[in-house]
């Protein structure tokens, strides 16, 4: 099978298309032909030496922790999966040295998830690292809900921050659907429509003067849940639009690794602020997050496209190193690798 590796961390010209033999799931595994392999900033960071550092844990890694296929070996005590199920993948390669830029890759059954009658590889492969993120983001306030379906954020208003982004158009998305007033901020005209057709109420340009003034004016008693992708850049504005009790979920340091908070005013609302990482989450969040994805999906709620707002870029897998560097130099959108045929 034609595989994607690196050996060694570096920029993208360390990845190489070579041969590999298909591999063969052991117990509580399954193989999935591989139809679309989705990109995430995790996967080039991982390949830069940002995850490991200079030591690989594995002597040779294939990239890429998302993706969308059909399951084509059942390994030993695997419940609930068959030879022919249209699955999303969602970190497979965490701890693991293959990902999903080769035509076969074998997963813990958990990370392989029954796609709904009619949803798209497209969509399955746009799934696992943003929607996961943004699941997980949601579900954290002090009094809020610890699952999403319709009405479970009834009355509460979540500011997205980033909306154009993949974290957050997965987030404004999950958050309507869960039946949320959705404000995201945004650096300009093209991403605020990119932002309002994946289903954002409201939208604010974060570099307004009077960013803070246009959120407090949609939402006079504040907002209960930011998904936050810059708290350095975004401190200052976060206290003064959170409302009491309010959760600032952070996933990401975009914009730098450390933050300044101004202590009184995030005290005087009881403020939360907390972080999050996929990958050290608990198989007890991630699972949620699956099931309540999935059922976003049979409700078809999760589209990606331009229309959806949310673009698709697409590469070959010979082009492995383009899709890489798509996402580094944060194209708009969802970086998508054609693996095989559907
Ligand atoms: N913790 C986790 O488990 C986890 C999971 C997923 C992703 N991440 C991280 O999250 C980050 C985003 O991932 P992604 O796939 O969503 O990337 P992406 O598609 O490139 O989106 C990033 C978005 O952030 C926006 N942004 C940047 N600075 C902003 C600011 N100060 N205020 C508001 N928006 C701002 C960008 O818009 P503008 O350029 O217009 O500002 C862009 O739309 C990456 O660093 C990634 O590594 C972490």
């Amino acid at each position: 099978m034609r595989s994607v590796v690196y050996t060694k961390p570096g920029d993208s010209s360390v990845l190489t298309l070579e041969e590999r033999p298909v591999p063969t799931p052991g117990p509580g595994e399954v193989r999935v032909r591989v139809v679309v392999s989705g990109v995430n900033p995790t996967d080039w960071k991982a390949r830069q030496g940002g995850t490991y550092g200079d030591d690989l844990p594995f002597p040779e890694i294939t990239p890429n922790q998302d993706g969308a296929g059909v399951v084509d070996a059942v390994g030993d005590g695997v419940d609930g999966l068959s030879v022919g199920d249209h699955v999303w993948l969602y970190m497979a390669a965490a701890s693991r040295p293959t990902g999903t830029a080769q035509e076969y890759t074998v997963v813990p059954a958990a990370r392989a998830v029954r796609l709904p009658e009619g949803t798209g590889f497209d969509i399955g492969a746009s799934l696992g690292v943003p929607a996961m993120t943004a699941h997980r983001a949601l579900t954290t306030h002090e009094h809020g809900p610890d699952r999403l379906a319709p009405g479970a954020l009834n009355g509460k208003t979540v500011l997205v921050a980033g909306g154009a982004g993949a974290v957050g158009h997965a987030a404004i998305q999950l958050a309507r659907w869960a039946g949320a007033t959705v404000v995201t901020t945004i650096s300009s005209d093209a991403k605020a429509a990119l932002a309002t057709a994946a289903g954002a109420h409201h939208t604010v340009n974060y570099r307004d003067e009077d960013a803070s003034a246009q959120i407090r004016a949609i939402a006079p008693d504040g907002v209960d849940i930011v998904v936050e992708v810059s708290i350095p850049q975004n401190a200052a504005l976060v206290a003064e639009v959170l409302a009491n009790h309010g959760l600032v979920s952070i996933y990401a340091n975009n914009g730098g690794d450390e933050a300044t908070l101004p202590i009184r005013p995030n005290m005087s609302i009881n403020a939360r602020y907390q972080f999050l990482l996929l990958y050290t989450i608990g198989d007890e969040a991630l699972t949620a997050a699956a099931e309540d994805v999935t059922a976003a999906l049979r409700d078809g709620v999760l589209p990606v496209g331009e229309a959806a707002g949310l673009p698709l870029v697409r590469f070959s897998l010979e082009d492995t190193a383009a899709a890489h560097d798509a996402v580094e130099q944060d194209t708009v959108g969802k970086v998508l690798i054609d693996v095989s045929a559907e």
